[in-house]
């Protein structure tokens, strides 16, 4: 083989493990980000049906997704995700997002399930930096803090006892930690009074927007 045959062949051989590497990892990509997008629908379902329980509903949550507009009730500073939840095509609750601003290492991030009738069905914190040891007890695993908002509403209890028991209110603060409660306790408030302002817009069936 002369040697012009020779770089020939080996510039060949080249291109051919290229494009067939490049359509490997191609092909690898696309089935990874599939999977990816799965767990991470299949992930977000779990937390959704820990603060609206399952057995509640009958829709498929991840579909029946609305997006709401920022505002300041939520914390929030632009568009988000809220999740309906319906029974036989009846609205029975919806899981809105909320931040609470002023936790004591910045904002706090919040899901929070409401029922229909405006009780609480769950609260869970979703991004926070509050400190180890002192404002992460407002996580599900780090305490049971958390559940004490089931079942709360605007009326139960009344306004002035939506606080830290601390401030005159219902709430437990932790020892030598009141800011992180005190903030979680605000934002969930306040995402009840927006859901009783928004309820009849979030609840129509016709905004409901295809995954
Ligand atoms: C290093 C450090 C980290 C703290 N982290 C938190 C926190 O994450 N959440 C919180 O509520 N308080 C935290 N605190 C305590 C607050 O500064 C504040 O003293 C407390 O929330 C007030 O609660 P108390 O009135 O029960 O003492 C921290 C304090 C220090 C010194």
């Amino acid at each position: 083989m002369n040697l012009h045959k020779q770089v020939t062949t080996t510039a060949l051989l080249l291109m051919l493990f290229a494009t067939v590497g490049a359509a490997i990892v191609g092909l690898t990509y696309d089935s990874t980000a599939e999977q990816i997008e799965i767990n991470h629908k299949r992930i977000l379902l779990q937390r959704l049906n820990t603060i609206m329980p399952p057995e509640r509903y009958d829709n498929d949550l991840l579909r029946d997704k609305i997006t709401i507009a920022a505002d300041p009730l939520l914390g929030l500073k632009q568009d988000d995700t809220a999740y309906i939840a319906t029974l036989k095509g009846k609205p029975v609750g919806v899981v809105l997002p909320a931040v609470a601003p002023n936790g004591y290492n910045g904002s706090i991030y919040l899901l929070v399930g409401i029922y229909a009738d405006g009780r609480i069905a769950g609260v869970r914190i979703t991004e926070h930096r509050e400190t180890p040891g002192l404002g992460d007890a407002i996580e599900s695993n780090r305490s049971d803090w958390i559940y004490s908002f089931n079942g709360k509403s605007l009326t139960n209890p009344g306004k002035k006892k939506w606080k830290v028991k601390r401030d005159g209110g219902v709430f437990d603060q932790f020892t030598g930690a009141t800011i992180s409660p005190r903030a979680v306790v605000k934002a969930v408030r306040s995402a009840l009074v927006y859901f009783e302002q928004h309820r009849d817009d979030l609840f129509k069936t016709d905004r409901q927007e295809p995954a």
